[in-house]
């Protein structure tokens, strides 16, 4: 391995991974049938410092560093990446743009238990008809005295029924296009929150992601976050973050899937030989190395320079661009190196397969990270 890890990483990897394939791996199968949200798991990886890794521990975090971070999600996610999804949603867009851009009293009331994982946080931006482009968001929020009141609906929300507090971002001025969008932290209970429909998903299936639904639901200005305006920076910088914890992702269930692949390479019979014998399958698991661990390299670079604190969009987005369609090619590898057994339920591969599809669409399409990279690299602002 080319990125030297510190004493302390390498014991934070292990103790994740020692957790993740005892604790977390054990009900994953079942979970993805059942589709039921691991409460108890989230409940045990909050007292292991894993629900705000990387917030100061006076807000109830770990106060660990960004690679720290990116080796604890992909232990979790080499288990069960429905897990994994809640946790990276909780740790970066929800957490850290509540300790970037909180007040004191928000840090204290909202940021202490996200941190701590006393509770889940969801960050609601894309719309029924703003995906990729959330400039075109029709969520608004009016000013009336000391209030808020936020109207509209969003889609496709990561803990949006388990969630219990919603960063939303909705317009509070039309005519500045970005600059006219805010953020508000809504807690779950407040009259006007209402959790909609839950999808059916191909993968991910045992972390909720629902629409929610936003009808004259009137907030204090307190629980504005950031400026008025600032809403979209808010959800890019913490998308930035976002972006690295998908990577990440993407990397523990390609790991996963390798692990996998190689081992039943190592007993399957056929022809007379194992089939790990076979230069067409060793071929096979030497390309999936190569592109898993390029993968790594990349994660970790994003996430070191994140740690220096120097700017990292342009490589948080080469690392999820890469390392999310990697993920797509080594788990349809290991499928067909599992052959007809792969295509079973009764291989983990199976799984790995339909939850990694949608790491090259959540938390900014690959056609979005090019849009980004290559924007960064021709200071080009042209829209398409
Ligand atoms: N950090 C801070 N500010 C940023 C930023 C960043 N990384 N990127 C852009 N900005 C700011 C810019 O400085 C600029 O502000 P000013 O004009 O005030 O200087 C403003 O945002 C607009 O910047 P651009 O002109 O570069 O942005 P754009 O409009 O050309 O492109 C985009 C934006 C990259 C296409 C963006 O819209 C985007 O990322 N779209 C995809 C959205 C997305 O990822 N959605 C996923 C939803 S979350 C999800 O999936 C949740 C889940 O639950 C898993």
């Amino acid at each position: 391995m080319l990125f030297k890890l510190t004493d302390e990483q390498l014991m934070i990897q292990n103790m994740v991974r020692e957790f993740s394939r005892k604790v977390i791996a054990a009900t994953a199968s079942e979970r993805d049938k059942t589709k039921e949200f691991p409460a108890e798991n989230f409940r045990q990886m909050g007292e292991l410092g894993l629900m705000g890794m990387m917030i100061p521990e006076i807000y109830g975090g770990e106060e660990a560093d960004a690679v720290s971070y990116v080796l604890a999600l992909s232990e979790i996610a080499y288990s069960c990446a429905s897990t994994s999804v809640v946790m990276s949603v909780q740790n970066s867009i929800v957490c850290e743009s509540l300790y970037k851009f909180g007040t004191e009293e928000q840090k204290l009331k909202f940021l202490v238990p996200l941190a701590s994982g006393e509770i889940i946080g969801a960050f609601a931006l894309t719309e029924p008809d703003a995906g990729s482009d959330p400039v075109s968001q029709a969520t608004t929020a009016v000013r009336e005295g000391d209030s808020y009141v936020i109207n509209g609906t969003k889609r496709f929300i990561t803990s949006g029924k388990n969630g219990s507090v919603v960063l939303v971002t909705a317009k509070t001025n039309e005519s500045v296009g970005h600059r006219g969008i805010s953020c508000f932290i809504v807690p779950k209970g407040t009259p006007g929150l209402v959790v909609g429909h839950m999808e059916d998903k191909m993968g991910l299936r045992a972390s909720d992601t629902t629409d929610v639904i936003f009808e004259n639901c009137r907030v204090p200005i307190a629980n504005i976050l950031g400026k008025e305006g600032d809403g979209f920076k808010i959800a890019m910088s913490g998308l930035d973050s976002g972006r690295i914890g998908i990577a990440a992702q993407s990397l523990g269930v390609a790991q996963a899937a390798f692990d996998a692949a190689v081992k039943y390479a190592q007993k399957r019979k056929q022809f007379g030989s194992v089939i790990s014998k076979h230069q067409a399958i060793r071929f096979q698991i030497a390309d999936m190395a190569t592109q898993i661990e390029a993968a790594r390299q990349l994660i970790f670079s994003a996430a070191s320079m994140k740690d220096r604190g120097e700017p990292y969009t342009k490589e948080a987005s080469i690392a999820k661009l890469f390392a999310s369609e990697m993920v797509n090619k080594v788990t349809a590898r290991a499928i067909q190196i599992h052959g007809g057994y792969g295509f079973t339920k009764d291989y983990n591969v199976e799984r790995y397969y339909r939850d990694a599809r949608v790491f090259t669409i959540y938390e900014g399409t690959s056609e979005i990270q090019r849009m980004v990279i290559s924007n960064h690299i021709l200071r080009d602002k042209r829209k398409p």
